[in-house]
């Protein structure tokens, strides 16, 4: 007989491994399947996030910033360093260990949930109609069995988008898997795409010591940032870190041969450019992780772009199918992909226990989710961007403060950026929040909970914040909508 669950996951990234614990908390009988294998080819749950995205690129942005700090700023603190040297090896044994401590953390907490954890490829057949039950298949190596489950959650993430002129080795052509193991600094690195990997892979590289050019085939810089984020980034980025970045470009060709990598391209002026480095980073975006997932036969909705076709509660058009995370519409993020999983997990209790309402599904606010690139100074925002509002012709007020100005961000030595609020010209309401400068992926969080209580400026100018701390720099702005900010 077939292994019967309430509910079956495919995949354990944010989105599928977070799922499967919510409907475990619920009381649900819940099995998640994951195919992820790491290097020493040892099953490891966590997904693209845990093993090869957000935690290990923390780590090393983490490693850089201290061997900057320790090369650049520390003597005006009076503290003497000689002979300051990196250890490569060290740095990615050290990210290694970060890993494996956070991916077996998924091992414990799937065993101290009762979730049963299957190691293969899931693929969903179809569903029995006398029974109601879908039927997945779960395939390792030579050996394959049918599970069967009530409700069935997709979570299989994304997969980097290639580019075909560029074929990925991850020895000298890199994706984020190769960029996160570089056991050497190169001494040239290029990088296709000044998204938000190409900009913080090209930060630790830089800051180790490789000259990083970032070729962008976009005109302008960071176009879903606000552009005077944006603006302020694209001058930090190249005069104070000095990574070469050129917008506007398409690639012709690239070519490789023992020494070194060949990239020939049009630059902005239509004029035909060469440029020679030791490693290349492909960061052209990701797409979702959707083929073969399905049989033939069920009909899943997938749209031309591959991703699983979801209403706002994240339904498929199959019953009691849903998908979450990157495989569906939306900021391909992990704290979205997460936040889909606890909805879909509560949606489906309450669908089984026949509680609730249609009024009050669960369901994720898509219109205020943080975003945040972990560069020095770090961006961050949520909501509107100004350019935004402009284009929807949404009357609006602007409040903007320097960190130049806080006393916190003086002792830390980090005084680039500014914080922006905008808030509606006659409701005074909150509808976007721009930040760049030091830890405002920390201070981002203010402005969301800020937003999701659908707070006015006003509301955030009368809040004691504490002093002296960067908060202060999200307390000016809201004074400045109001043109009442106290230190500028
Ligand atoms: P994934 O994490 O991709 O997990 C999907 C899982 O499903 C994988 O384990 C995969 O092997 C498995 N799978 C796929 N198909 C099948 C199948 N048929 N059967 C079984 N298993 C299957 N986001 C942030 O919010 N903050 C960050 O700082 C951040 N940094 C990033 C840095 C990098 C370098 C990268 C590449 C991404 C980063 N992201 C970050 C994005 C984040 O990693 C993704 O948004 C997030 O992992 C999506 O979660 P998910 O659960 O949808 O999919
Ligand atoms: P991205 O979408 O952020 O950036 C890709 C860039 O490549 C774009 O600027 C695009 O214009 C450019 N590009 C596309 N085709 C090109 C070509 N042929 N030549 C030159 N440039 C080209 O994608 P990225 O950086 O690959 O990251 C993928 C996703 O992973 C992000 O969108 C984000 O969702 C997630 N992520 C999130 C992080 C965070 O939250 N801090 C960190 C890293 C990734």
């Amino acid at each position: 007989m077939a292994k019967l669950f309430d509910v079956a996951v495919i995949g354990a990234g944010p989105g599928g491994y977070v799922a499967a614990i919510r409907c475990a908390q619920l009381g649900l009988n819940t099995v998640c399947i994951d195919e992820w294998k790491n290097s020493e080819g040892t099953p490891s749950l966590g997904g693209t996030c845990l093993n090869v995205g957000c935690i290990p690129s923390k780590a090393l942005l983490e490693s850089s910033e201290n061997y900057e700090r320790a090369a650049k700023k520390f003597s005006e603190h009076g503290i003497k360093l000689e002979n300051l040297s990196i250890d490569a090896p060290a740095m990615i044994a050290r990210k290694n260990k970060i890993v494996k401590a956070f991916t077996s953390g998924i091992t414990m907490l799937f065993k101290k949930n009762k979730i049963t954890s299957m190691h293969g490829r899931g693929t969903l057949l179809d569903r029995q109609n006398e029974n109601q039950l879908w039927n997945i298949q779960v395939s390792n190596g030579d050996q394959s069995e049918v599970i069967q489950a009530e409700f069935v959650i997709l979570a299989t993430g994304s997969i980097p988008r290639p580019l075909p002129l560029a074929e990925i080795n991850n020895d000298s052509i890199l994706d984020n898997v190769g960029a996160l193991a570089l056991s050497e600094i190169p001494k040239r690195l290029g990088v296709i795409g000044a998204g938000v990997i190409g900009l913080e892979m090209g930060s630790v590289w830089r800051r180790l010591g490789s000259e990083v050019t970032i070729l962008e085939a976009q005109p302008n810089f960071l176009p879903s940032a606000d552009e005077s984020v944006a603006k302020e980034a694209q001058k930090v980025f190249t005069r104070e870190l000095g990574l070469v970045i050129q917008t506007g470009v398409n690639i012709n060709a690239i070519k490789q041969n023992k020494q070194q990598i060949s990239i020939t391209y049009t630059d902005s002026n239509k004029e035909s450019q060469k440029l020679e480095v030791d490693k290349l980073v492909v960061a052209i975006g990701r797409v979702p992780n959707s083929k073969n997932l399905a049989s033939d036969t069920n009909n899943l909705s997938v749209n031309a772009q591959g991703f699983v076709e979801v209403d706002a509660y994240c339904r498929t058009n199959l019953p009691n199918v849903f998908a979450v995370g990157d495989v569906v519409r939306g900021p391909m993020l992990a704290h979205k992909a997460s936040e889909e999983g606890v909805a879909v997990a509560e949606l489906i209790d309450s669908v089984k226990k026949q509680v609730g309402s249609n009024d009050f599904l669960p369901k994720v606010d898509l219109n205020v989710v943080p975003w945040v690139i972990y560069t020095s100074p770090e961006i961050a925002w949520a909501g509107k961007t100004e350019q935004s509002l402009k284009a929807e012709n949404i009357p609006y007020k602007a409040g903007q403060f320097p960190f130049m100005a806080n006393g916190r961000a003086r002792a830390l030595g980090e005084t680039h950026g500014f914080i922006k609020i905008l808030a509606h010209a006659e409701t005074d309401r909150i509808l976007g929040v721009h930040m760049i400068g030091p830890f405002v992926s920390e201070l981002i969080a203010e402005a969301v909970v800020a937003m999701e209580f659908k707070a006015s400026s006003e509301d955030l100018a009368r809040i004691i914040h504490a002093h002296p701390s960067l908060s202060e720099v999200l307390h000016e702005a809201a004074l400045g909508v109001d043109k009442r900010a106290l230190h500028i």
